[in-house]
């Protein structure tokens, strides 16, 4: 397809109606984008990102309509675990650059009309914060850091020349090894849920409290637009100290060096109710009294929890207390992968968030983020765009990691280049958990040396040599039909088209291969366009009859509709049949269509499989009584 067509597909798109969010639901109609600041943009040629390099790059948010960044943390730290080690909650580190750069940053962004959030690590600080060395210095009562980290005795009557005999009980930190590690100073153990070199903070202690609200306040104050809260679930371990059960289903790896994680069942360090009491305190006492409306500033909170839906939803809060605008939601990122890949797949995941979605809270997506592979290396790089389709078209907030509106895949780091200390931790397994692929430098350009995001003759983990075939903005930019112009155009069709701003989808049909879904306006953007998303997760090429499919999911569809954007960006202009519709294999057609619906509410539930778009006799009347029911028993939305 050339350009022109590609201006007049964002033209038409233009021309639909977009919903008007309230001041305090701008999170709702824009992506998050993550950016890992050591890769995504070097300024100061020392091979390691930073942030005059992120704003001198912020353009390329507009010209993919995404309007919210998140920048992984850019605090002072020695960077044992890249930045989530902090030493100063309130200072930028020199690496980054200068507070002044942080502000110009900001100004930038708030006039290109893109919201920053940033990312705060409330579990733990840095062995190197000032905290933990005057903590350590003695636990004097006159000492007023006595009880800022979380401080143990050894085990009553063991000797310490054998520390495994006198750790205060069996807990395994999560980058592997005992969650003690002994400080001679104060002749005690400290806890670190993380790395050695991330004490935990002690957040029972209502002084320990208050310094990390003022810092979480701090960067409130400088006009930030929210934060993601990290590892939240890990904030709190019950006070008896108890051992955690062993985890019936673990094999220990051959040639393991030290206990891992997945040992036991973490019944004792994490998912206390005190996660939630402090989330409601903080919302209440923080992010709303920093929330202004004459001044357009709402203070969005999402939270990093590994929890499957049904125990996310907790993350909402109640009517009365709320916490996060939303938990992560990372079915897609942790679940899906190159084996398991099919349409039946894609819905067991995705159903039940729908399923477990508390009355008008609204659902999220992540595809790929800085502790997980690429969707090319988990997926296959020929599902990046049915991915990418996915995450912004289904209901609610899509989150992008840098690099995969390009299809960046994983770089390999030698073991003996290994940065990553999880990976170095475990050197029985460090393939598996090595965290480098996923961080390479972002991809700017074919022609400049390191693909133009540093001038070093180093940088801090090596570019994808791929940068050179195509993987690159440049590139990408010029060519109608790339990846990069595929996300642009799914972009501004989520944030322009009322029917992909509402947060309840209707499926259409659900095999082995196909996924796809309706979305329909709300009730009172009744008149707008329709769309039908069909994605083919199979190997290969599927033809599917999707108006017998739709009929058994309640859905009068015409014979044919308006492809209005293909993965291979040359159908986009094309009409198509919908009762013989063929998708090549990672294919995902947006069609836009004349349906209308047969029964309500239109979230139907349970799918209805149709191999083959084949007819299932009986189907559409069950349907109708199912849906009806759930119609008085449950409503989701
Ligand atoms: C979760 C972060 O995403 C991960 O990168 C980090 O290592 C841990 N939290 C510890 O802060
Ligand atoms: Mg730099």
């Amino acid at each position: 397809m050339k350009l022109p067509t590609v201006l007049i597909v964002l033209f038409l798109l233009g021309c639909t109606s977009a919903k008007d969010f309230a001041w305090n639901e701008w999170w709702k109609n824009t992506i998050i984008y993550q950016i890992y600041p050591r890769s995504f943009q070097d300024s100061d040629d020392d091979g390691v990102g930073d942030l005059q390099g992120i704003t001198s790059r912020l353009s390329h948010f507009r010209d993919i309509n995404v309007g919210c960044i998140w920048i992984s943390p850019i605090f002072q730290s020695p960077f044992a675990d890249f930045g989530y080690d902090v030493s100063d909650f309130t200072a930028i580190d020199p690496l980054f650059g200068t507070m002044e750069d942080f502000e110009e940053l900001l100004a930038t962004a708030k006039n290109l009309g893109i919201r920053v959030i940033l990312d705060f690590v409330p579990n733990h600080s840095s062995d190197k914060h000032m905290w933990f060395n005057e903590s350590a210095e003695s636990r004097n009562y006159a000492n007023a850091y006595r009880d800022y980290y979380m401080w143990q005795d050894p085990r009553a009557g063991c000797q310490l020349e054998n520390p495994e005999e006198c750790y205060p009980n069996n807990w395994v930190s999560v980058f592997g090894g005992p969650m003690w590690e002994w400080n001679e100073n104060r002749q005690q153990f400290y806890l670190h849920q993380f790395l050695k070199e991330q004490p935990d903070l002690n957040l029972r202690n209502p002084i320990v409290q208050q310094n990390m609200k003022d810092a979480v306040a701090f960067w409130m104050e400088k006009g930030i637009d929210g934060y993601r809260l990290d590892a939240i679930y890990h904030s709190f371990e019950v006070p008896s100290l108890e051992d955690e059960p062993e985890n019936p289903d673990y094999v220990k790896p051959i040639n393991q060096t030290q206990e891992q994680y997945d040992s036991l069942i973490h019944t004792k360090t994490t998912r206390l109710p005190e996660v939630h009491t402090m989330l409601r305190d903080w919302r209440k006492t923080i992010f709303e009294p920093n929330s202004v409306e004459s001044q357009d500033r709402y203070m969005f909170m999402v939270t990093e929890a590994y929890d499957p839906p049904e125990d996310l939803v907790e993350y909402y809060g109640t009517d009365e207390e709320a916490e996060a605008d939303f938990p992560f939601n990372f079915q897609l990122i942790s679940f899906l992968t190159e084996e398991n890949l099919s349409g039946q797949t894609v819905y067991d995941l995705v159903n039940p968030v729908f399923v477990h979605l508390p009355e008008g809270r609204w659902p999220n997506w992540v595809v790929g983020n800085h502790d997980n592979f690429r969707i090319s290396d988990r997926l296959g790089a020929k599902y990046v765009r049915a991915i990418n389709t996915l995450n912004l078209l289904l209901p609610g907030t899509a989150t992008t990691y840098y690099g995969e509106e390009l299809g960046m895949e994983n770089i390999y780091v030698s073991y003996e280049d290994t940065q990553d200390p999880f990976a170095k931790n475990n050197p029985c397994c460090w393939e598996e958990y090595t965290r480098d692929p996923e961080r390479s430098p972002m991809q700017w350009d074919g022609q400049e040396k390191n693909a133009g995001f540093s001038n070093a003759d180093e940088t801090w983990l090596p570019v994808n040599e791929n940068y050179q075939d195509g993987i690159n903005v440049a590139e990408q930019k010029s060519d109608s039909s790339s990846t990069l112009n595929h996300y642009a155009t799914l972009a501004s069709m989520r944030t322009t088209t009322s029917a992909f701003q509402t947060n309840h989808l209707t499926y259409a049909m659900v095999d082995e291969d196909i996924f796809a879904f309706f979305r329909f306006p709300d009730e009172e953007d009744a008149s707008d366009a329709v769309y039908l998303v069909a994605i083919n997760f199979g190997d290969g090429p599927v033809t599917r009859n999707f108006v017998t499919a739709a009929e058994n999911n309640g859905v009068d569809l015409p014979e044919t509709g308006d492809i209005r954007i293909s993965t291979g960006m040359d159908k986009n202009d094309q009409s198509a049949d919908l009762t013989d519709l063929t998708l090549a294999s990672g294919e995902a057609l947006v069609i836009e269509v004349e349906a209308s619906k047969l029964v309500e509410p239109t979230a139907t539930l349970t799918p209805t499989p149709t191999p083959d778009g084949a007819s299932q006799l009986g189907l559409s009347a069950l349907l109708l009584v199912t849906s009806l029911v759930l119609f008085f028993s449950v409503r989701l939305f």
